[in-house]
C-alpha cells in the first residue's frame, strides 16, 4: 500500500495548504536553509512518506521526551502526527504490555532498513540493572539498532552517559555509541536538548534523505557550531569587564555577565543563546542562571556549578576575568586618549588652514 505523504497527512487532519506552508517555513528557519533549500523541503514534504521512528528509553528521567513534546516550531502534534510515524514509544504509545511488544516486532519486519531509532538515556554496562519485558537494555538496543537506517542519540545521557554515569557510576552507565559502531549515529546532547533541534534533525533526514553535517563529536553542525558565549545576550558585559559577583548584587540586577558565578558558556556548544527555550522566550543565562554546560560530556561531575573558575578557557584567551575588566578599562582609556589626540590635531590643522586663508 502506498504510504501517505506528509502533505496528504496534514490535509487529512483538516489543515490547509497555508498551514502546511507555515509549518515548512518554520522548519526551514529552524534548519537555517536558504531559499532553494526551502523549496526542496516543501517538495520533500509533498512527496515523501512519514519517517517511521522507534523511540527507546533506557536510564533517563524522561526529561528529553518532556522537552520534545513542548516543541513549538513546528508544534509537536505536527511533528509527531505528520512528519514522523511514531511506531513505538514507551512514553507516548497508547498500547502497552504484550500489545506494544508485538507492535514493535512488527515494525522491525515492516520497516527494516527504513526506520530511525531514537534513543533516550544511557545503557548500563553491567547486566541486570535495566530489564524491560524480560529483556536486558543492551540486548534490546542492539536488536533495534540492527535494522535502523540511522540512530538519533537524544540527550546527554544517551550521548555521553549523563547523570546515571555520575561518579561512582553504580550501573556502569555508558553512551549508546559504546555499543554500536556500524550505524550512523547523530548526537543531540543536552539535559534536556532543545526540542526544535530534534525536529530539525528529523526534517533534515526527510528532506535530504541523508545525515546532516556532523562535527568531530557527531553533533549536527547546524545546531552545535557555536559556543553559548559566542551568542550570549550578556556578552557585551563580559567584553566590558562587568561581572555579577553574587546572585543578588546590583550587577546581577543589571544583567551583567555570570562568569564569576560559574558560567560555563565559554566552553559549551549548543544553540540555547540563538534558539532559546519555550518558543524562543528565554534560556538559563537570560533568566539569571549561569550555564552549567549541560550539553557537554562529563558536565555532571564538573562541579561545583556556581563557583567562579579561575581562568577563561577559550581558543583566544586564558586570562583572569578581572584582567578582562582591566583590559577593557585600559582599552577604553586608550580609545579616549586617541580620540582626544585626534581632536586636538584636527583643531590645530583647522586653525592653521583658517590663518592661511
Ligand atoms: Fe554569557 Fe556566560 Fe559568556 Fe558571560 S561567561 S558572556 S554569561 S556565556
Ligand atoms: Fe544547558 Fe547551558 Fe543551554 S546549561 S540549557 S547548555 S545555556
Amino acid at each position: 500500500m502506498k504510504k501517505k505523504t506528509v502533505y496528504e497527512t496534514v490535509l487529512e487532519k483538516g489543515f490547509t495548504r497555508r498551514d502546511f506552508l507555515k509549518m515548512c517555513t518554520a522548519l526551514s528557519a529552524t534548519l537555517g536553509l536558504d531559499f532553494s533549500q526551502s523549496d526542496q523541503l516543501v517538495a520533500a514534504m509533498e512527496t515523501k512518506g512519514r519517517l517511521p521512528v522507534i523511540w527507546l528509553q533506557f536510564q533517563d528521567c524522561t526529561g528529553c521526551s518532556e522537552s520534545f513534546i513542548r516543541s513549538t516550531h513546528p508544534k509537536t502534534e505536527s511533528v509527531l502526527l505528520d512528519m514522523i510515524s511514531l511506531e513505538y514509544s514507551e512514553v507516548l504509545s497508547a498500547a502497552s504490555g504484550h500489545q506494544a511488544e508485538a507492535a514493535m516486532k512488527q515494525v522491525l519486519k515492516d520497516y527494516e532498513g527504513e526506520y530511525v531509532l531514537a534513543v533516550e538515556g544511557s545503557i548500563p554496562g553491567d547486566a541486570g540493572y535495566l530489564t524491560v519485558a524480560g529483556h536486558d537494555a543492551k540486548e534490546t538496543f542492539l536488536e533495534m539498532a540492527e535494522g535502523a537506517k540511522a540512530i538519533i542519540s537524544y540527550g546527554s545521557c544517551a550521548s555521553w552517559g549523563g547523570i546515571p554515569a555520575a561518579y561512582p557510576n553504580p550501573t556502569g552507565a555508558k553512551p549508546i555509541t559504546s555499543f554500536v559502531q556500524n550505524k550512523p549515529v547523530i548526537l543531540v546532547p543536552g539535559c534536556p536538548p532543545i526540542a526544535e533541534v530534534m525536529t530539525g534533525v528529523i526534517a533534515h533526514l526527510i528532506t535530504f534523505g541523508q545525515m546532516p553535517e556532523l562535527d568531530h563529536l557527531g553533533r549536527p553542525k547546524a545546531f552545535y557550531r557555536h559556543r553559548i558565549h559566542d551568542k550570549c545576550n550578556r556578552r557585551a558585559y563580559f567584553d566590558a569587564g562587568l561581572f555579577a559577583e553574587s546572585f543578588d548584587d546590583e550587577g546581577a540586577k543589571q544583567g551583567y555577565c555570570l562568569y564569576k558565578l560559574g558560567c560555563k558558556g565559554p566552553t559549551t556548544y549548543n544553540s540555547c543563546a540563538e534558539m532559546r527555550w519555550n518558543g524562543g522566550v528565554s534560556y538559563p543565562i537570560q533568566s539569571g542562571n549561569p550555564c552549567i554546560g549541560c550539553s557537554e560530556n562529563g558536565f555532571w561531575d564538573n562541579g561545583p556549578f556556581f563557583v567562579r573558575r579561575a581562568k577563561i578557557p577559550s581558543s583566544q584567551t586564558t586570562i583572569n576575568p578581572d584582567q578582562v575588566g582591566l583590559a577593557a578599562m585600559a582599552a577604553t582609556a586608550v580609545g579616549v586618549a586617541a580620540h582626544a589626540t585626534a581632536t586636538v590635531i584636527k583643531k590645530k590643522s583647522d586653525d592653521k588652514r583658517s590663518e592661511e586663508e
